[in-house]
């Protein structure tokens, strides 16, 4: 009975996968958003390092960790798997359920395996600052804290209703030595003009990313980072699902169903991505992301392309999009409140190889009740979209009396998101209606690329 599956430190992953030569089908172009033409390496650089930009458009399988990563990550990694014997009580289900927990990093979330190797490709090529957005916080805070392992400075836009209803992450940011501004702000053309037009805007992480991206091209000194959606960020997450899986083999399973929440696609991918070739060579296994219905990207979307912020100045991608000025309602999940999507994990969607699946946000905060009442740990407002997931595969087994096995990613503790519970226990949460006249008015600014 066995609960938790540990490696050492010299069992932590050498090297990242890189999903990009296994993909089904051609990858399509991303594109610029002032020429809508096939962007180049150079097109990029003022946004992000050549290192990144390298691995964002490699075809290698395999990408050696430098050992100076290796050893920040070694500051909580390899991450624990844990087998959920409590949880499968309390449902009465035969399933066995995993779980791989990312809230052990010093953030709170799986951010930082993302986080510090982006500060350190841009330390390697003379970066002075870094420019960022964070919805809930999460992010944020996490490349708060890398920029201090690499001696970067940080500068991070933050969504405004999450900047009200998390006042300590902004203060975890800052105590890592990041400057924060809630967004919309007025540091910005961006933010400036949609404050003009809104005085009271919430903010979204679409007009965020526009905020900061404007401020890493218009500073010389400064680049740019993004905490999901992109090929490297999803790469360097694969640490996750590439741990699991040496996990589940000391464990003597494996999963029939490999389950995260889906906000831009990085845990996910995460997770997910070294089990996709698995899928591809055979293996019965079942992906599935979860997303909320208030923000429902992956199921109600379209498959187009579409910038990846609200101002049009990241760059334009195919992905699945509620269109990129679709202000998703302030739902807990902050970090599930985005209009995009990673391509890779949309073309895994288009393809069939991923199954998405909506939920509500009481339903998530019933699941996370439910399992900080049985295996303790207090999950993040996004994680509980993983945990609903896998309740709801849990008790499918119970009905069909099978054995299931099923592994989850909570993706991160929520410690700083305690308001959200007591809105929860004050009934004071709502469940958004899906947004479908917004979602219609939205996807009709779809870029038009040829
Ligand atoms: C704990 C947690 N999980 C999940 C997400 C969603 O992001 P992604 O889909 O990139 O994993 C976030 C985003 O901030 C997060 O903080």
């Amino acid at each position: 009975m066995q609960s938790k599956i540990l490696l050492s430190e010299d069992q932590l992953p050498k090297q990242w996968y890189n999903i990009t030569p296994d993909m089904p089908g051609v990858m399509s172009p991303v594109i610029h958003p002032g020429t809508l033409q096939p962007v180049s390496p150079d097109d990029l650089l003022p946004l992000f390092p050549m290192g990144l930009i390298e691995q964002e458009v490699s075809q290698e399988r395999w990408i050696d960790i430098p050992e100076e990563i290796r050893e920040i990550y070694k500051l909580w990694r390899p991450s624990p798997l844990f087998r959920a014997h409590q949880l499968e009580k309390a449902l009465g289900t035969p399933a066995k359920i995993y779980y791989k927990y990312e809230g052990v990093s010093p953030a709170g979330s799986h951010k930082p395996n993302t986080a510090v190797p982006q500060a350190y490709y841009n330390k390697i090529a003379g970066t002075k600052r870094i420019a960022s957005e964070t919805g809930a916080g999460q992010w944020g805070a996490s490349i708060a804290l890398a920029c201090q392992h690499f001696g970067l400075e940080c500068t991070v836009y933050m969504v405004k209703v999450s900047y009200g209803q998390k006042p300590y992450r902004k203060s975890m940011m800052q105590l890592w030595g990041a400057d924060v501004f809630p967004s919309p702000s007025d540091k910005t053309n961006a933010g400036r003009s949609i404050l003009a037009n809104d005085p009271d805007n919430q903010g979204s992480l679409g007009i965020a990313i526009s905020e900061a991206v404007e401020d890493a091209a218009t500073h010389e000194d400064t680049r740019y980072a993004l905490g999901s959606v992109l090929n490297h960020v999803c790469m360097h997450q694969t640490i996750i699902g590439l741990e699991a899986k040496e996990q589940m083999k000391i464990a003597g399973d494996y999963p029939d169903v490999v389950i995260a929440c889906h906000g831009g696609g990085s845990n996910f991918a995460g997770l997910a991505f070294p089990f996709v070739s698995d899928k591809a060579n055979g293996k019965d296994v079942r992906l599935l992301a979860v997303e909320p219905a208030s923000c429902p990207t992956l199921t109600k979307g379209v498959y187009a392309f579409d910038y990846g912020d609200t101002a049009k100045m990241a760059p334009i991608s195919k992905m699945y999009t509620l269109g990129h000025d679709f202000m998703p309602p302030g739902i807990h999940a902050g970090g599930l409140r985005y209009h995009g999507a990673s391509p890779l994990v949309s073309q895994l969607v288009h393809e069939g190889i991923v199954e998405t699946k909506a939920v509500a946000q009481t339903a998530c905060f019933e699941a996370a009740v439910l399992f900080a009442r049985t295996e303790s740990i207090i999950p993040a407002p996004e994680s509980s979209h993983a945990i609903r997931g896998a309740i709801d595969e849990a008790l499918q087994a119970k009905e069909e009396g099978k054995e299931k096995v099923i592994l989850f990613n909570l993706s991160g503790h929520g410690h700083v998101d305690m308001a959200a519970y007591d809105a929860y226990f004050n009934n004071e949460l709502v469940d958004y209606e899906y947004p479908e006249a917004a979602i219609k008015e939205s996807l009709s600014h779809l870029p038009k690329v040829g």
